[in-house]
């Protein structure tokens, strides 16, 4: 079949925009169906760009253009030329004034991008390239520019206007329209545009900046969820607070705006001063949220507003350095929640996560540097690595300059670059200043693609006391790089005694010991070899502590050695990490040999650790959790779904029955609390509980499952209440799952009027590992609830089976990729950001099975097929299949 590829965009082909934008004024006349859009655009050559044929190429989709003038005169047709994707504009003057009028559909707009309808409200989401659908522009980071905006409404429908900067007045026009004017005095690039217009109410609140400023604070929800944003608007203020103190950067403008909405593509969207949200991260109350979704709700509430100095007062110069922004405001992010919560267990999620999703996109089809270098749909590059590794990239910056250097680096990144668009390297620089430490090498982080190897080796000479340590590194090839550069590691090491003790990691050419405790080890060629001094027994080395670089670790410890690291190691983050490998390896063994029978000293290591009364329990919830299937997964050669998904359940039922005793004890002090509240000790005493429960009702124990279903009846909070809901749906005797069935209908009855809560229970059924589960996902897509417009409830049933429930998705008859396969067909049309990510399992066919692979290659052809597919799904699509 014949197809005209999208073109590719390359980092290689950067050029200076031809023109700049110095001021817009924009006025919008809304309206759901027809929004008219008059834009005044005051150009200028840019000086330091190539001069190309005069042309001025300015970028817009969907636009109906009714009016264009420049300089005050109407254009005739033979002086400008419209096409599909851009308007040229002939032989403009080095500095003039253009104005367009156009008409945009509001509520055609089902991909979300641009301005669209959300419920009865009007909003926008304009990241990355969504502005060109609201008017015509220079779509590009890299032209920064001040808005002034106008919008114009019927005050009954939209009573409440908002768009970035400062309120700049309002009036009622003489039709009885309302007029609000605002205006942002910091120049910005386009994608950070924003307007709401709806029948919103504020719940209000206020910040003292550092210098005396007091900021009105307002969060903006739909009638009826004012009770729920309490939360949100304290994450608000401590992470205001919190970015003054440790970064001394101070909020701008005269007001901050939040705005929840119930369609939204992605997480949240930091447009300065007016933050749009989806409602799932802003709207709480403990009878509705679990404590996963409040964490989150911190987590993403600051790291928009942190955006306002990393990616909006410094912003990108283009789309390759995303992760300008994204990697260094998650590293920020994930560091303001350390502070507010457990530094600790955060870590441990933070690199759950990576493992989970960074790792398999690093070694798939679709793996790309933290800065990209081609791209065919940006929106397909807002990913683990930009994000998460980007992080981890910041990260090992931050540990190699320690906290005063990283802090003056960031001071002179902040000095030296605020109002302007710049690069990854650019970042890099002020680090090295900031920091007097050299570069080059680690630079390579943001260029070379591959989860990195490490392969340790080592050996002790107890005569002279020296411990030896070969460190190899290696990295898998990718596709578009075939051959990889090493590169510089920072690697933590502990050596620890046979009391548990860290020694003193003395290495060879010193002439005295260092105190005991962690010592950081610089890689930067291929095979690194230390010598370390004054071992008077072999250590047990603790390698990686704090995960301190994104690499895959292979060290040979023996179980012992696992189990003495699993209760000893001074390094908390290793301790679960332990915990982990020796799961792991009890799993994998049990697939190999075909057996459920579980080693009786992998029970004594976990019934040591229940049996520690002094332990965090939230740190004690996460050592005590079996890596997912999809973790296990990634770990072996071929993906044997089904042997992982059988040994894991049993050896989780062989937990509940062998530790009954203990695990009852453990839920027993985890309940003997009363109230309900977010402190770090409670929500860990909520996992920890939870646990021990879901391990009791997978044995079958009976005290378990009666307690599961008071919990439930209980209806205490939603952490407590969905924990329970799902043991029991997913406890193995029918008399329990028809409880199940029974406790699920309640649920619906009681949150058929919540959406978030819904899509709780819908997510609940498509993750079940019932046999019957596609069945009944088939069945809830004709649910009156369900609707395949509204991402957070295609997330919810579609994307939680096809990502959250390995062994259905992937049953061997192909009903599963069948059944994705239609989905994604259905939905590309609508919204091409949520089908091009749905397709996300399908695209690691390769580490499957014959059978399985051939199923799953079929649903990608069969896709590629279809004619008038978004370059979204066509970019995942064909890649995963080169
Ligand atoms: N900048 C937003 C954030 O991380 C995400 C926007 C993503 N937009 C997209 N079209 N992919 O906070
Ligand atoms: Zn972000």
């Amino acid at each position: 079949m014949y197809r005209t590829t999208p073109p590719v965009t390359r980092l290689s082909d950067y050029q200076p925009p031809e023109f700049l934008i110095d001021d817009v004024s924009l006025r919008l006349e809304l309206d759901a169906e027809q929004t008219a859009v008059d834009a005044e655009l005051s150009l200028r050559r840019n000086p330091a760009a190539t001069r190309g044929n005069g042309d001025l190429r300015l970028d817009g989709e969907h636009l109906a253009l009714e009016a264009i003038s420049l300089n005050g005169r109407a254009l005739t047709p033979a002086e400008y030329q419209l096409e599909d994707d851009h308007l040229l504009v002939h032989r403009v003057p080095d500095r003039c004034r253009l104005q367009t009028r156009v008409r945009i559909n509001p509520a055609e707009n089902t991909a979300l991008e641009g301005l669209y309808v959300s419920g009865g409200m009007l909003c926008t989401q304009c990241e990355a390239e969504g502005f060109r659908r609201i008017t015509y522009f220079l779509d590009r980071p890299d032209v920064m520019a001040r808005f002034r905006v106008s919008l114009v409404a019927d005050p009954a429908r939209y009573p409440v206007l908002l768009s970035n900067g400062n309120p700049a007045g309002e009036e009622t026009l003489a039709d009885g329209r309302r007029c609000v004017h605002w205006e942002d005095p910091f120049p910005k690039p386009s994608y950070l545009f924003a307007i709401v217009a709806g029948d919103l109410v504020a719940v209000e609140d206020r910040f003292t900046t550092a210098s005396g400023r007091a900021i009105p604070l307002c969060i903006y929800v739909e009638p009826g969820n004012e009770d729920k944003c309490d939360h949100a608007m304290r994450s608000l203020i401590k992470a205001m607070r919190w970015d003054e103190e440790r970064y001394g950067r101070e909020y701008d403008l005269d007001v901050f705006n939040i705005v929840a909405v119930s369609h939204f593509n992605m997480g949240a969207m930091e447009n300065k001063g007016l933050n749009v949200f989806n409602a799932k991260y802003i709207l709480a109350r403990p009878e509705t949220a679990t404590d996963a979704d409040f964490a989150g709700i911190e987590g993403v509430v600051a790291h928009e507003y942190f955006h306002n100095w990393t990616g909006n007062r410094i912003t990108c110069r283009d789309w390759f350095q995303l992760s300008l922004k994204e990697g260094l405001t998650v590293y920020r992010d994930q560091e303001f929640s350390a502070d507010m919560g457990s530094r600790g267990v955060k870590r441990i999620e933070d690199v759950r996560l990576l493992r989970a999703r960074q790792f398999p996109e690093d070694s798939g089809p679709m793996a790309h540097p933290v800065r990209p270098d081609s791209y065919i749909e940006i929106n397909n590059f807002y990913t683990a690595t930009v994000y998460e590794k980007g992080a981890e990239v910041v990260r090992m910056q931050a540990n190699l300059l320690g906290p005063e250097r990283f802090r003056k680096a960031t001071d002179l990144y902040f000095e030296r670059f605020d109002g302007q668009a710049v690069t990854t390297d650019d970042f890099v620089a002020c680090m090295e200043e900031g920091g007097g430490i050299d570069l080059t090498q680690f630079r390579r982080w943001y260029s070379q693609a591959g989860t990195p190897q490490l392969d340790c080796e080592d050996d002790y000479d107890a005569a002279t006391g020296t411990y030896r340590l070969e460190v190899r590194q290696h990295t898998p090839s990718t596709p578009g790089q075939p051959e990889k550069q090493p590169l510089h590691i920072p690697l933590a090491l502990g050596l620890v005694d046979a009391e548990g003790r860290d020694m003193p990691v003395q290495l060879a050419g010193e002439s005295q010991p260092p105190a005991p405790g962690t010592r950081i080890l610089a890689l930067r060629q291929p095979v690194e070899r230390f010598e370390i001094l004054g071992c008077a027994t072999r250590p047990v080395p603790s390698l990686l502590r704090g995960f301190s670089a994104p690499v895959q670790l292979c060290y040979p410890y023996t179980e012992e050695q696992l189990s003495f690291l699993m209760a000893h190691d001074s390094d908390g983050f290793n301790r679960w990490d332990a915990a982990q490998t020796l799961a792991q390896r009890v799993l994998l063994a049990m697939v190999d040999d075909a057996t459920t029978a579980v080693p009786a000293s992998f029970l004594d290591a976990f019934r040591e650790a229940l049996q520690d009364e002094t332990a965090d329990p939230a740190l004690l919830a996460e050592v005590l959790t079996l890596p997912s299937e999809g973790y296990l997964g990634e770990q072996m050669t071929v993906v044997d779904v089904d042997g992982i998904h059988r040994v894991r359940q049993a050896l989780a039922a062989a937990i509940g029955s062998g530790l009954a005793a203990e695990l009852q004890a453990v839920y027993a002090r985890t309940r003997s609390e009363e109230g309900f509240d977010l402190s770090h000790a409670a929500m860990g005493r909520r996992a920890l509980g939870n646990l021990c429960l879901a391990y009791l009702v997978r044995a079958g124990d009976a005290q378990g499952l009666e307690q599961a279903q008071r919990q439930f009846d209980g209806q205490a909070n939603m952490t407590d209440v969905i924990a329970a809901l799902r043991t029991l749906l997913e406890a193995p005797d029918a008399e329990t799952a028809a409880a199940g069935e029974q406790a699920l209908a309640g649920f619906y009855e009681r949150w058929a009027d919540e959406p978030l809560v819904l899509d709780k229970w819908f997510a609940l059924q498509a993750q079940s590992s019932r046999p019957d589960t596609l069945a009944r996902v088939e069945r809830l897509l004709e649910h009156p609830a369900f609707s395949l417009t509204n991402p957070n409830r295609v997330r919810a049933l579609i994307g939680a089976f096809a990502s959250g429930n390995p062994v259905r998705f992937h049953a061997a008859d192909g009903g599963g990729y069948r059944f994705l396969g239609d989905r994604i067909l259905e939905l590309d049309p609508l919204n091409p950001q949520i089908a091009s990510r749905l397709l996300y399992p399908m695209t690691r066919w390769r580490r499957y099975d014959a059978g399985r692979q051939q199923q799953m290659r079929a649903q990608l052809e069969r896709i590629l097929e279809v004619e008038g597919l978004s370059n979204d799904v066509y970019e995942v699509v064909s890649k995963s299949l080169e």
